[in-house]
């Protein structure tokens, strides 16, 4: 493992500015608001428009990054946007995004996709470019941005979102720094979930995607564990090796997928302890479905998701930002476990350390502010607006520092942002 320090210097997140309730919309929709709420363990679920698209949210948190963090564009080397919604087959979004923000041509610029794990792979990429020196001192800007649609009435439908979340990525990592050349990686070949070209809504086998998120993070989590383990990171002892990370953040569809996702991976650590022969296979099943491990390593980095749904490839770091806000303050020094997943499918897990600076740099963001301005819309209001055709946007002002589609004219999209206030 390489000594240099390198990882998540400061974040910054956007967000629609409508929001539905979901107990609403179960009650819309005929089926018990428990099943939203407590079975997929969502409350509330991000609408946008069309002016609301994959660019404007992420201009929208690059924007919010280099404003709050008073970040100097001409030290940025590499700007990465991770997304499975782009808008166009050949120019990336991360184009639109440095002329909206006109920052320096002295970059690399491009997009990563794959599914929700495209923005792993764009962090990766900067942070093994840091690392490796070739970045020679500069930082890199990775930004998550998707729009998750399933369309009206389908089993999906509840599990949609939007926004996305921006990373500088340093040498001075005051958010996280990741232990590089721990990740463990697994990767199959599945049609779990997919979009034919030319299709805005998803096409998803729902309970298959789940199986295959499941099996691709036991993989990854192992790859990791190897690592940590030769690296004595973790250690087989009176905790299993999952125990000894402070918290672990999953990649979030629906909240209730996070704890699915605990319970697997307990199941690997209570599966292979060099013990694990001294308890039967029903006890390991009960053992790792321990609430009290749940709430104590995964709850608390949640409560960003559950109001804005599927995000994607941002869904992973939309829980890094709800658990930094939450509890930064005493997780510095602590180590994080993350599992990142897209389907397809790809998953990662991999680790890192949160900084001494991270209860400044998240006072910093934000975040309260930014989810405090969305308003909350009818479910009539949301199906009116899922409706829109994507390339009619409303006329409505960005706010101030955000950006939205104004037009399309000769198929060249014109995005106006918002005045300072
Ligand atoms: P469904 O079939 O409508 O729901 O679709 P269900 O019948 O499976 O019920 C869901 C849960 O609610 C169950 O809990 C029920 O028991 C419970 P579980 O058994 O799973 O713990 N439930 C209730 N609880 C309380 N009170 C009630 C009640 N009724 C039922 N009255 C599904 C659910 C998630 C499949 C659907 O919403 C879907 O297809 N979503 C989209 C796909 C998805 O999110 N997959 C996740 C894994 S793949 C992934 O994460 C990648 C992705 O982000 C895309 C990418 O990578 O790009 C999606």
């Amino acid at each position: 493992m390489k000594r240099q320090q390198v990882g998540i210097e400061a974040l910054a997140i956007a967000v629609p500015r409508r929001y539905v309730d979901l107990a609403e919309l179960a009650r819309a929709r005929g089926v018990d608001p428990a099943k939203y709420t407590s079975g997929l363990g969502a409350r509330e679920m991000a609408v946008y428009d069309p002016g609301e698209d994959t660019v404007a949210l992420a201009a929208s948190a690059v924007s919010r990054l280099l404003r709050t963090h008073q970040v100097d564009a001409s030290r940025i080397g590499m700007l990465v946007v991770g997304t499975e919604t782009g808008v166009d087959h050949s120019k990336p979004v991360a184009s639109h995004v440095q002329g909206l923000l006109k920052l320096p041509r002295t970059m690399r610029v491009y997009d990563t996709q794959h599914a929700c794990y495209g923005g792993t792979a764009g962090l990766m990429a900067a942070a093994e470019w840091i690392a490796s020196g070739a970045a020679a001192g500069r930082s890199a800007v990775v930004v998550c941005s998707d729009i998750a649609r399933y369309g009206l009435n389908t089993a999906g439908e509840p599990t949609q979102g939007a926004g996305a979340v921006a990373l500088l990525v340093s040498e001075q990592p005051d958010l996280l720094a990741l232990d590089v050349g721990l990740n463990g990686s697994c990767s199959m070949d599945v049609y779990d979930f997919w979009r034919p070209l030319g299709r805005r809504e998803a096409v998803v086998d729902g309970h298959y995607s789940i199986q295959c998120y499941l099996e691709a993070l036991s993989g990854a989590y192992r790859g990791w564990r190897e690592r940590a383990l030769a690296h004595e990171v973790v250690r087989w002892g009176s905790t299993t090796p999952g125990e000894q990370l402070a918290r672990i953040l999953y990649h979030v569809p629906f909240c209730k997928m996070a704890r699915k996702a605990h319970t697997q991976l307990r199941l690997c650590d209570l599966e292979d302890a060099p013990n694990a022969a001294n308890t039967t296979a029903e006890a390991r099943e009960e053992l790792a479905k321990s609430s009290a491990s749940y709430e104590a390593q995964v709850a608390s980095s949640l409560s960003l998701n559950a109001r804005v749904g599927n995000v994607y490839t941002a869904s992973l770091y939309l829980a890094l930002a709800g658990l930094l806000h939450a509890e930064s303050g005493t997780l510095a020094g602590q180590r994080l476990g993350l599992l990142s997943y897209g389907s397809g499918c790809a998953s990662e897990f991999f680790s890192g350390v949160v900084g001494a600076q991270a209860a400044q740099r998240m006072a910093r963001t934000d975040v309260e502010a930014v989810m405090a301005r969305r308003e909350r819309v009818s479910v009539e209001e949301y199906e009116r607006l899922m409706k829109l055709p994507g390339d009619g946007p409303e006329v409505l002002a960005p706010a101030p520092g955000e950006f939205r589609l104004a037009e399309i004219r000769d198929h060249k999209r014109h995005y106006v942002e918002g005045a300072a206030s």
